[in-house]
């Protein structure tokens, strides 16, 4: 368990992009506390989402923190386009390059807060020399690329490690892939504090789901046994 604030934070990759504008506001309206941007470049993973100009547009319709997930390599030549775009926080991964250091110094110094995210083969020695220069860790419960795919059990061990490793640190711990009610009291129990969740929250596109399914993810990761 955490004294880490819950925070919910769908993921827009699950949005009907044609109506993107009124997904966001519905989303905002619903409860979401962060909005959790998926970029992807068909190179680090095997699918594209958006770039920084899409970011910067539909950055202007809510106040909330925008959580940027850079599922892209390299990573350098982005970082100061996507804070620009008004990312809140820059989530780059392990293993997209050789100087996970260099990129996380580069976030901080755009003043953005700064994340990193393993993938699920990667161990957690990969970030144990930059817990000092990171403000969230980011496990992945699924291999990245993709929305809708099944949450990979072993996950919750590693976010279990993850959370003695990060200690008292002011780190926010968070999942991403495969998160739903049912498992979300399990990972806040394990040290999660921010969720992520795509399909859980938007799927089949019904603004009127929304509310109930960010109710029903904090319900259950807010009712940890002690
Ligand atoms: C996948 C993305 C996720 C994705 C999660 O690479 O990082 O954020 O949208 O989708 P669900 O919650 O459907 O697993
Ligand atoms: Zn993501």
């Amino acid at each position: 368990m955490t004294s880490r604030p819950i925070r919910i934070a769908p993921s827009i990759l699950s949005a009907d992009f044609s109506r993107l504008g009124e997904e966001i506001r519905a989303l905002d309206a619903a409860g979401a506390d962060y909005f959790h941007v998926d970029i992807m470049d068909g190179h680090f993973v095997p699918n594209i989402s958006f770039g920084p100009s899409v970011m910067q547009s539909i950055r202007k319709l809510t106040t909330k923190p925008f959580d940027v997930h850079l599922m892209i390599a390299p990573i350098d030549p982005y970082i100061a386009a996507f804070a620009q775009a008004g990312a809140d926080s820059i989530t780059v991964h392990a293993e997209a390059g050789p100087h996970l250091h260099r990129s996380l110094q580069a976030i901080r110094a755009l003043g953005r807060r700064s994340g990193v995210a393993i993938n699920p083969a990667t161990p957690l020695s990969a970030i144990e020399h930059v817990l000092d220069d990171i403000d969230l860790l980011l496990v992945m419960s699924i291999n990245p690329g993709f929305g809708g795919q099944t949450f990979i059990p072993h996950a919750m061990e590693k976010i279990r490690q993850a959370n003695a490793l990060v200690g008292n640190r002011p780190i926010e711990l968070e999942v991403d892939g495969g998160v739903t009610a049912d498992n979300a009291r399990a990972l806040a129990e394990a040290g999660i504090n921010v969720f992520v969740a795509g399909t859980s929250i938007l799927g089949g596109n019904d603004v009127t789901t929304y509310a109930p399914r960010i109710a029903a993810l904090r319900t259950a990761a807010s009712t940890i046994s002690a």
